[in-house]
């Protein structure tokens, strides 16, 4: 039986892609370094070093891990200082609708982010009290592709990974899900996330109703 839902942050209850485009573009330029949306999207799901890394391999760039880590850190003072404008207005269409509606209904809900910004992200949306564990970037030491932000998520609700789903927007954030033995929802693409269990164009399709439809003996 289903009893808790994990919930990746951005992609799936606000859309960051955009804000974190802005910044690496912003960075690559000032570092005369190629970035474009293409390599922006294959760093959904991974963490801000694991994404540095992969733009500078992108341009064939090796540089001083101290270095390295400045880099990234200038990077996150303007994604930050563009959080500040986010609202209540930003969640994903539905993704309201379905913490509501999963909280009145008595699951546990937890969060299983990448992201070392997913506090300030959740207050801006006010959204904290959605959830009963919060788990982010700080949270664990493999970032997805390992399962280990969702089995810590797990561990937290009390329920082992059979009785938790996972709603992810990124590749590899499903591959975290399926190999910790969770049951996973896709939101974007089939050539994304086609290999999740269930998959949605967007959150707005991804009712509780919807949900339960597809994994009838489970609910
Ligand atoms: C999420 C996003 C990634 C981002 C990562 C780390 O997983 O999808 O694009 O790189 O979080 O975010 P942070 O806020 O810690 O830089
Ligand atoms: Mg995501």
């Amino acid at each position: 039986m289903i009893k808790g839902f994990i919930f990746d942050l951005d992609g799936v209850i606000t859309d960051t892609a955009e804000l974190h485009y802005e910044a690496w573009k912003n960075l690559s330029d000032a570092m005369g370094w190629h970035f474009d949306r293409g390599l922006n999207e294959s760093l959904r799901g991974i963490s801000r070093m694991d994404s540095i890394k992969a733009i500078m391999d992108h341009n064939k760039i090796e540089l001083e891990p101290g270095m390295v880590e400045e880099l990234a850190e200038r990077k996150n003072k303007i994604y930050v200082d563009s959080l500040g404008g986010m609202t209540e207005q930003d969640y994903l269409p539905g993704a309201r609708e379905l913490l509501t509606h999963l909280r009145n209904e008595g699951f546990g809900v937890a969060l299983g982010s990448s992201s070392k910004n997913a506090v300030m992200v959740l207050q801006q949306l006010n959204a904290i009290r959605y959830f009963d564990f919060i788990g982010d970037g700080n949270t664990v030491a493999k970032s997805k592709p390992a399962p280990d932000i969702f089995l810590y998520a797990a561990q937290q609700l009390k329920l082992p990974p059979a009785q938790c789903l996972v709603v992810e927007d990124a590749e590899k954030g499903v591959d975290a899900a399926k190999t910790g033995g969770f049951y996973s929802v896709g939101i974007g693409p089939k050539e994304r996330v086609g290999h999740a269990d269930l998959r949605f164009d967007s959150m707005g399709e991804a009712t509780l109703f919807e949900i339960k439809s597809h994994f009838k003996d489970l609910f």
